[in-house]
């Protein structure tokens, strides 16, 4: 975590009731055991072990191999998230009073497949190949949707060329580029950031940008791929799964921390929509892909949108809306007459939190590349509102 991050950030313990502590958290010098100097004017330095505290209520946050946690409950979070972390960070770094339980959750470490499993690298393999391959400047000349060896599927092959980079990622530029050309700066929180591949679509449009995600993996990996960072495991994707799960290797841009990070103005750190570590009011765009349908509350994210958010900030949402069953009967039941569509369900629950819907597109494609046989398309909705 950048030390310049701290001023976004706030606490998210819970206080009596639901009411979270909101405290301004602040490092604890002391306890830094990694810090690497990325620019002196101004002082920004990336913290890779340390605590956060909050300065009101005290609560204290790691920071493990350079990723932030700031969660409500530290220690229920590493237990959960114990396959991620444990791949990444070793147990003597985690503060002495979690090691016990951790040690007890990585016996318990489950490898079977589980789709929605985002600290499972296979998992996170298919989101880094939609953030960052694409077919256009096909990485180094492979076509990585073919196999090594023997013929490829001429469906996948000609389904990835044509829709591949026409996905949300294509669509979000084009609106972000347009507001660009009339706002000056461009503050950006993303919400459900994933392995971080937006950024770098943004990064020439905006003046500062936070990614915050609940997966460790995920997080730790935008912060090596998107930021530069060092990261201890290899970057592999999926190609013939005879060969396992994750086989190829492949080759993504190499980034410089000290020429992404010189301002210190982009960071990407832990945290839950639910209880997020996030100062209100200090954005005035804030982005949530493809991640409402994975709420019990979906309501929770348009609000939290509109909290992040300055008077007039925009808000961007997109979704495929593969809802629960308990989420969506529930869902219906809040609905006016008339809207029986999820997208008109969604663009809904977020005039109901003051936003102004300024722009919708239906049907963008969002191809994921499961292997050289299985290719899942999903369709986007995809939205622009205004905080009115
Ligand atoms: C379907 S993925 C989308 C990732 C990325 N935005 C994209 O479009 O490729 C949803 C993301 O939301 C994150 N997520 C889900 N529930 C969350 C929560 N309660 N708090 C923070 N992140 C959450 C997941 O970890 C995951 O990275
Ligand atoms: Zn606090």
């Amino acid at each position: 975590m950048l030390n310049t991050t701290l001023s976004s950030l706030s606490c998210p313990r819970r206080k009596k009731g639901s009411h979270a502590c909101g405290g301004a958290l602040a490092l604890e010098t002391k306890g830094i055991c990694e810090k690497i100097e990325i620019s002196p004017l101004p002082e920004v330095f990336e913290v890779r072990s340390g605590t956060l505290q909050c300065t009101h209520c005290q609560a204290k946050y790691p920071i493990l191999g350079g990723v932030a946690v700031v969660v409500e409950n530290v220690r229920q979070y590493l237990v959960e998230h114990v396959k991620g972390i444990s791949k990444l960070v070793s147990e003597d770094e985690l503060p002495k009073e979690f090691r016990k339980d951790f040690s007890e959750a990585i016996e318990e470490i489950q490898t079977e497949h589980i789709e929605e499993d985002l600290e499972a690298d296979r998992v996170n393999a298919l989101y880094l190949m939609t953030h960052y391959l694409n077919t256009a400047g096909s990485q180094k000349g492979i076509a990585w949707w073919a196999p090594e060896s023997g013929e490829g599927s001429p469906l996948i092959a000609s389904l990835v060329k044509q829709h591949w980079d026409q996905g949300p990622f294509a669509q979000i530029k084009k609106w972000v580029g347009e507001l660009a050309s009339k706002k000056t700066e461009l503050n950006a929180v993303e919400l459900g950031c994933g392995v971080g591949g937006l950024f770098p679509v943004l990064r020439a449009h905006l003046k500062s940008y936070l990614g915050v995600d609940s997966s460790f993996a995920s997080i730790a990996l935008a912060r090596h791929i998107a930021l530069g960072f060092a990261y201890e495991g290899e970057i592999k994707v999926p190609e013939d799964l005879l060969k396992g799960s994750v086989s190829r290797k492949v080759q993504l841009a190499k980034v410089s921390y000290k020429e992404v990070c010189k301002e210190g103005s982009v960071d990407f750190v832990v945290g839950d929509f639910e209880h997020p570590p996030l100062q209100k009011g200090r954005w005035n765009l804030s982005i949530a892909l493809n991640a409402i349908d994975m709420l019990d509350r979906p309501e929770v994210l348009p609000r939290l949108q509109c909290d992040l958010l300055n008077a007039e900030g925009i808000a961007i949402q997109s979704c495929p809306y593969i809802w629960h069953e308990a989420v969506s009967r529930k869902l219906r039941a809040r609905l006016p007459k008339g809207i029986v569509t999820s997208s008109k369900a969604v663009e809904w629950l977020y005039t109901q939190v003051g936003f102004e819907i300024e722009k919708s597109v239906e049907h963008v494609p969002w191809l994921f590349f499961k292997h050289v046989r299985q290719l899942e398309i999903y369709s986007v909705h995809m939205f622009q509102g205004r905080r009115s």
